[in-house]
């Protein structure tokens, strides 16, 4: 088969990675793909949300199976453009990419099918959220209702800067069309899991359990990044939880989806917060994770071509899903200053280091070839990724492993997986 890959992060690298060991995979090909995705795939120099040139080219190449990646194009309708064309396509259409692209929409659905998740309120005016958070408890979390690079969820300690925030996100527009509309939630005390799941409509199979590393600096200092490292498995996620959420989450986000005319295919992220009274969804995303993906995709044991197929199909029953007992984890490289401010441009050395050495991973995703040499391209730059028979094991590799790469203004954090 042929296989169109969209995207450009670590997310990418890795589902490239998977696919090319698929005995399905021919050829691969990614758009725009980064250096390192380039030495498994023929990256192809079109934006992710360029719908048209996309399809055009999985037309003229002939494309099998387009996957997508991120959630702005997929959140866009990329699917919906795909399938008009006739072209196979893995991932949920517009009117379930919903699930991640509007919270107040995420909101409700969990309201009206009992899915446990924190109370809140949604407001389309700020002065209606202003009046609101007047009389409220604090701390109170804001949400903007639309896509903001996650970025756009404020914990508020006071009212004062509540409604600072509301100002941010309703009358200065910080996130544009996003804040037209705000989600004010309860704020939950609790470990965060990350579950993925592949769904094909109706049927519902899990990946490995993971725990995201979300803020810039150790000892969770700092701003929200979109994550700075992962475990895999979570050690919050115990039996119990996973039996609860099984009986009270998974399914029934499906069921509730389909129940609304909304069928949904491709993977769902549940964001859940373990709380003292039990697991709440905090968010669902439509896509894999980043770096969730880079610790996940690498226990997997399944043709991940044969999973796509099946989600596609609806014959994700008929797949037994497997992922290795090992454990892994992934520490992001990054641009020192992100997620503010930071350079480009650095050369990355040391990539020879991670040849022939098994368990040990080196994603991109913010790296670009410039003059034949491998030059760093964003905030999150590589992802380390080992495997080890514990989590201790896996760390004191990761962590290992991240000293085999050289860039000016490096950056890590320390403390991942402690
Ligand atoms: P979200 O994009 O909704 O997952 O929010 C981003 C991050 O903000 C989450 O991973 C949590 O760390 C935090 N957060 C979101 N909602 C809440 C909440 N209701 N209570 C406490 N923390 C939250
Ligand atoms: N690491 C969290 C996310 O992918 O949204």
């Amino acid at each position: 088969m042929k296989i169109l890959v969209v995207g450009s992060g670590g997310r990418e690298h890795a589902i490239v990675w998977k696919i090319a060991q698929s005995k399905k995979a021919e050829k691969i090909y990614c758009a725009p793909g980064n250096a390192g995705i380039s030495e498994l795939a023929e990256c192809v120099d079109i934006k992710a949300m360029d719908f048209k040139a996309l399809a055009d080219f999985a037309e003229e190449k002939k494309i099998d199976l387009t996957v997508v990646g991120p959630d702005d194009p997929l959140v866009a309708g990329i699917v919906d453009v795909f399938e008009e064309r006739g072209l196979r396509v893995f991932g949920p259409r517009k009117n379930a990419a919903i699930l991640e692209g509007s919270k107040a929409f995420s909101k409700d659905l969990m309201k009206k099918y009992n899915i446990p998740t924190a109370a809140y309120e949604v407001f389309d005016k700020a002065e209606d959220a202003i009046k609101y958070l007047e009389t409220a408890d604090y701390p109170i979390v804001l949400k903007a209702d639309g896509l903001a690079l996650g970025k756009g969820v404020l914990i508020c300690n006071t009212k004062e800067e509540a409604i600072a925030g509301v100002k941010e996100l309703m009358t200065d527009k910080a996130f544009g069309s996003a804040g037209d509309r705000i989600v004010v939630e309860e704020f939950l005390i609790g470990k965060e899991a990350s579950v993925l799941s592949f769904v094909d409509g109706k049927t519902v199979k899990l990946m490995a359990d993971a725990r995201d590393w979300k803020r810039a600096k150790d000892n969770d200092e700092g701003l929200n990044t979109g994550g700075m490292g992962n475990v895999s498995p979570n050690p919050f996620y115990t039996k119990e939880i996973d039996e609860f959420c099984k009986e009270h989450v998974y399914q029934r986000t499906v069921d509730a989806m389909a129940a609304e005319g909304r069928e949904f295919k491709g993977v769902i992220f549940f964001g859940l917060i373990l709380t003292a009274n039990g697991p709440k969804v905090l968010e669902f995303n439509a896509r894999f994770g980043d770096p969730e993906t880079q610790v996940v995709l690498p226990r997997m044991e399944n043709d991940i071509v044969d999973v796509f197929e099946a989600c596609i199909d609806g014959k994700l029953d008929e797949i037994d899903l497997k992922f290795k007992e090992d454990a892994a984890q992934v520490v992001i490289l990054a641009s020192d200053g992100y997620p503010e401010k930071y350079e480009k441009g650095k050369e990355i050395k040391g990539f020879e280091n991670f040849k022939g050495k098994d368990g040990y991973y080196c994603f991109h995703a913010g790296t670009k070839f410039a003059d034949g040499k491998v030059v760093t391209n964003g905030g999150r730059v590589l992802g380390i990724t080992a495997l080890g028979k514990t989590p201790e094991e896996a760390r004191a590799n990761a962590y290992k492993a991240t000293e085999w790469i050289e860039f000016e203004n490096k950056y890590m954090r320390h403390d991942i997986g402690l």
